[in-house]
């Protein structure tokens, strides 16, 4: 990573979900303009991936989707049926102001808000990572899926130097059949030289 100044570098470590809420409720008014100015590519990496192995009309819940910059690149690379869901109101509400989500909903990390089955694609950018969601939303998350359902993720450098990430990872693909169809290192934050990579699972 370079030595330019990481916008708040308290950001990834772990903490309780209370605390997140409130590191990003605090955050949702400039949540979108720091990133965007430190070259945040993830999502449109993500989004490009993505469009190799579902059709445009897919229904896809974009989780964990902050103020949207997700559902933006994912409409971008040509998907028009998304959804979206957060545990924080605040950065929901961005999202949902955008116009570009089908339906948002606040969740919790007890109850995602939907019932196993309904989506055939899930996006979490930058939500599975230190600092957001823990390791052990990972389970849950696939089990949502059907057999064949796609779960398009990114782990950023920081998450990628904790085992516990790909630990979880590994151990959810195993219990619930799933494989990487898809796995690429990139650019992340650009402009502080942070990549991180884009993951795709498919059930089988
Ligand atoms: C780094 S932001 C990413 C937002 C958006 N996906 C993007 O790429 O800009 C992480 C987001 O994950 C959300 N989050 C953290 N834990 C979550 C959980 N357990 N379930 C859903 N969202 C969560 C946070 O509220 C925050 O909006």
């Amino acid at each position: 990573m370079s030595d330019k100044k990481v916008l708040r570098p308290e950001l990834w470590t772990p903490r309780p979900v209370a605390e997140t809420i409130a590191v990003y409720a605090d955050w949702a008014d400039t949540y979108e303009a720091e990133v965007t100015a430190r070259g945040y590519r993830t999502p449109e990496r993500l989004a490009h991936a993505l469009s190799g192995f579902a059709s445009a009309d897919t229904a896809i819940l974009d989780f964990g989707c902050g103020t949207g910059i997700g559902g933006a690149a994912l409409r971008a690379a040509g998907f028009t049926c998304i959804d979206g869901t957060d545990i924080t109101e605040e950065m929901l509400m961005k999202a949902a102001d955008r116009g570009i989500y089908r339906n948002t909903w606040v969740s919790s990390s007890d109850d995602m808000g939907f019932e196993a089955g309904t989506y055939d694609v899930i996006v979490a950018v930058g939500v599975v990572s230190l600092g957001a969601a823990p390791p052990e939303t990972l389970h849950p998350l696939l089990a949502k899926l059907p057999v064949q359902g796609l779960l398009a993720l990114s782990f950023n450098d920081p998450t990628l130097a904790d085992a516990r990430y790909q630990d979880a990872l590994e151990a959810a693909c195993t219990s619930l059949s799933a494989t990487t169809v898809f796995r690429e290192h990139g650019p992340h934050l650009e402009d502080v030289g942070m990549g991180s990579d884009v993951i795709i699972l498919q059930r089988q």
